[in-house]
């Protein structure tokens, strides 16, 4: 049964950070995999999650199985922190939400949702997306398509070519939409492109699909929410997938939501059921923990405040290290070329640098990110950045 199966290559992405523990060059930098650092190089669990963690640990008392929805009380507090109080109990009774295995689980969940009730549905993807994307829908047995995005020589948003491409869905085709901090490129649409976006897919029939994994990670909580609430309110149809693994730095405890707005007759029963059965075809149930640890520091005023706090500092770190390097890269002579890294938002910025170029800062300087120019900016100090600099003018 096995024997034809050949080896894979290695992820491009977590093949990039074995070789960078393998590298000696003590200036070596990996900018390679998402996840938040310090200045210390370090991904360390929130303080308001470790004191929730305390509280759990000694009151948690069974492991007996929770619902197929997920620990009590997380899908509420998700659909809080996306929708926002109002909106969340204006649209009570018409929107379905359950506790999936991370972002990924409830992307692949979602997509299994629309496979099953409209198996002819495109996926609209950005040019360029996030890699698990396309393999996602696929492995959901649905058909991508493509609309521009991110123009790399202008360095910002085609709005112009988005909305053109995707005059060319068809009505109940489904738009896939990073709700902030576009993964891989760290361009995210204004309110005033979102406000074109929402019209044009109300006008044609179509179903956007939010993805929101960086919420608090752009401008702030709440301004982050805005197009999520901005699509929950307006469109008939909308379908959401929520990460917990950075805002709340869960990575490994695999914390996410999918959330499904309808239109049909007793939505929220008809979604939920449909939604627990996928997942019982597939997992069963999610894990406890992460959506434990997330539900305590939310329904806490302190720890809430405490992981706003510290929220707010991640944020600020990244964003300060957007402005370094992109100073840095001027005082080099580039002019403008890497200018949008300071404005552009979250953990990625995809640098304008050939194949070549991002090979070169690899082999001669131990810079390490994949081959596209996508940085993990986060992985960046105050202190390396006159080094990546350095090693950027002397490849480009
Ligand atoms: C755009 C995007 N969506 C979804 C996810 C899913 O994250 P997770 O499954 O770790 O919660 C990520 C994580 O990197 C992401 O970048």
């Amino acid at each position: 049964m096995f024997s034809h199966l050949e080896p894979l290559p290695a992820d491009p992405i977590l093949g990039l950070s074995a070789l960078f523990k393998a590298d000696t060059n003590p200036s070596k930098v990996d900018l390679g995999v998402g996840v938040y650092r310090t200045d210390a190089g370090e991904t360390p669990i929130m303080k308001a999650i470790q004191a929730a963690y305390e509280r759990l640990v000694a009151n948690e008392g069974s492991k007996v199985y929770i619902a197929p929805t997920g620990w009590p009380g997380f899908t509420d507090a998700a659909a809080e922190l996306a929708l926002g109080v109002a909106l969340k109990d204006k649209l009570k009774g018409q929107y379905g939400a359950i506790q999936t295995p991370g972002g990924c689980g409830a992307l692949r969940l979602g997509f299994e949702l629309i496979k099953h009730s409209a198996p002819e549905t495109t996926v609209w993807v950005s040019n360029p997306t996030w890699a698990n994307h396309v393999p996602t829908i696929k492995a959901a047995d649905l058909t991508t398509a493509v609309y521009r995005y991110y123009d790399r020589a202008s360095t910002s948003i085609d709005i112009d070519g988005m909305l053109e491409d995707l005059k060319d869905a068809k009505a109940g085709d489904m738009v896939l939409l990073h709700a902030s901090c576009h993964n891989p490129t760290g361009a995210d649409l204004d309110l005033a492109q979102w406000g074109k976006v929402i019209e044009l897919i109300g006008e044609r029939g179509l179903v956007p699909f939010l993805d929101m994994a960086y919420q608090g990670f752009a401008q702030g909580i709440e301004e982050d929410a805005e197009p999520i609430r901005q699509v929950f309110e307006t469109l008939p149809e909308a379908v959401l997938s929520y990460s917990c693994s950075k805002n709340f730095g869960l990575y490994r405890e695999r914390t996410g939501c999918l959330i499904v707005k309808s239109n049909g007759q007793d939505a929220e029963k008809a979604l939920v059921t449909n939604m627990a059965r996928l997942a019982r075809e597939n997992y069963s149930m999610p894990p406890s923990h992460g959506a434990a640890l997330m539900t305590t520091v939310m329904e806490d005023a302190d720890l809430r405040a405490m992981w706003q706090a510290e929220l707010t500092e991640m944020r600020d770190r990244v964003n300060g290290l957007r402005r370094t390097l992109a100073d840095s890269l001027t005082q080099k002579g580039f002019g403008d070329r890497f200018g949008a890294v300071a404005t552009q938002t979250g953990m990625f910025s995809l640098l304008n640098l050939s194949p070549e170029e991002v090979a070169a800062l690899q082999k001669d300087h131990a810079i390490y990110f994949p081959a596209n120019g996508r940085i993990n900016v986060a992985g960046l100090t105050q202190a390396n950045i006159p080094y990546v600099a350095d090693a950027v003018a002397s490849v480009v």
